[in-house]
């Protein structure tokens, strides 16, 4: 197994690593993340789908794994299932798997104890710290009575010079979620918190593109955490009352925030209070071109009446759901469009809305448009269960019978501006 070690913002000494990574052809290496914290995690370059077909990973994710080796050794999770073998075998070729003292079990979810049934075929009287809910999750999942440990918050354990420290994290973003600190190295351990779905061979927040990883981390924000804001921010300020120094955050996906790692934690209290900016978008499907020939029309009023406003449009039939669910995120109103089939909406728009309404958006002005032959209940439709899922939905919306002439173009357009009128 290869030990590499990045420190002190030289990114380009990583090049000969990263030679040395491919000529090896090895998928999973050990990195030394700090004195005697090692990541031994797996990096999924092929990922595209991730919660079955839930979240698009366009740019693949990682497991990440870490093993601290004080004068206690302490493996922090493992990796999803499928790579339990290869994350066992390229485990016991960085430490005799019985030299490991105990296992701290963050998160139930199978991205992170997959690999648990295997190790613990090697070591199965291993305790294995983790909160209450943590051994319902992890007995319901593999039916096996491990030598379960339970923690609280405040509750430590002793490595030898350094401890770790417990922090519960119920619903971020499952009841059995813990962080775990370091003292000492004073690093957190917060498993899906502050995470991205990011393969990087560059595992440190400084070594990679910054547009990238923060695209990453909204929409991991906006798709998994929103419901969950409130909180979001009572965690932080309790973390934050603790008052401990924090040099490194340590997530179970992505990189690892070593360079100024609050910037990511002052990111997670934007996001959770209400977050919006100066954005409309506008989401819609259409059959034969004239709910998108509207949706191009009030983005013009829009753009008229609001020069600063950035206004987005999406055919929610050919755009990444995920994606889209970021940009309502970022969103301080949506506006959405859907002809009328038989006598309801399109499909697609049907989904986003069942999405929106789970994700509990606050602070969202919206409206609702599209084109009709004889019926016209979409806009009803949209409007009704954009208002039941939190948005304040600021008029009756936009119909047009059959395709927009010249006249209805220009009702459109104002439309827009008065639309813009309401924020
Ligand atoms: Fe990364 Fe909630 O699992």
């Amino acid at each position: 197994m290869l030990t590499r070690e990045f420190r002190g913002g030289h990114c380009s000494v990583q090049m000969s690593f990263k030679r040395r990574f491919r000529e090896k052809g090895e998928s999973s290496m050990s990195i030394k993340v700090k004195n005697n914290i090692h990541w031994v995690g797996k990096i999924d370059w092929e990922l595209r789908k991730f919660h079955g077909d839930e979240y698009s990973t366009h740019k693949g994710s990682s497991y990440n794994s870490y093993l601290i080796k004080e004068e206690k050794v302490v493996l922090i999770d493992t990796v999803w299932g499928p790579f339990a073998k290869e994350f066992v075998e390229n485990l016991a070729k960085e430490i005799d798997l019985k030299k490991i003292d105990y296992i701290v079990a963050s998160h139930a979810e199978n991205d992170h104890s997959g690999a648990l049934p295997e190790l613990m075929r090697h070591i199965p009287d291993v305790p294995i710290y983790c909160t209450k809910n943590g051994v319902k999750s992890l007995k319901g999942l593999y039916h096996q009575d491990w030598n379960f440990h339970t923690v609280k918050t405040g509750d430590k354990l002793d490595l030898g010079s350094k401890e770790l420290i417990f922090i519960e994290a119920p619903m971020l973003h499952w009841p059995d979620s813990m962080f775990t600190y370091l003292t000492g190295d004073a690093v957190l351990f917060s498993n899906d918190g502050f995470g991205q779905h990011y393969a990087s061979e560059d595992m440190f927040n400084d070594c990679v593109d910054q547009n990238d990883l923060f695209q990453e981390c909204i929409k991991y924000y906006a798709n998994i955490l929103t419901p969950f804001s409130p909180m979001v921010i009572r965690k932080i300020k309790e973390i934050l009352d603790f008052k401990l120094p924090l040099d490194m955050i340590c997530t179970s996906h992505g990189i690892i925030w070593r360079d100024n790692p609050a910037q990511i934690v002052e990111k997670y209290l934007q996001w959770a209070d209400s977050y919006q900016e100066n954005q409309i978008t506008l989401l819609y499907d259409t059959m034969w071109d004239s709910t998108r020939v509207m949706a191009e029309q009030i983005a013009a009023g829009i753009r008229d009446a609001d020069a600063k406003v950035k206004v987005k449009l999406y055919n929610l039939a050919k755009t990444d759901k995920n994606d889209v669910i970021t940009e309502v995120f970022k969103s301080k109103a949506i506006l959405m469009g859907s002809p009328t089939v038989n006598n309801g909406i399109l499909v697609s728009v049907a989904a986003l809305l069942e999405e929106i309404r789970g994700l509990k958006f606050k602070n969202k002005k919206a409206g609702a448009f599209g084109s009709y032959g004889w019926s016209g209940e979409a806009v009803k439709i949209v409007s009704e269960r954009l208002e039941a899922s939190g948005f304040e939905v600021v008029d009756a919306g936009m119909r047009l019978t059959w395709a927009p002439d010249e006249e209805s173009k220009r009702s459109c357009q104002e439309y827009g501006r008065e639309f813009v009128k309401k924020m």
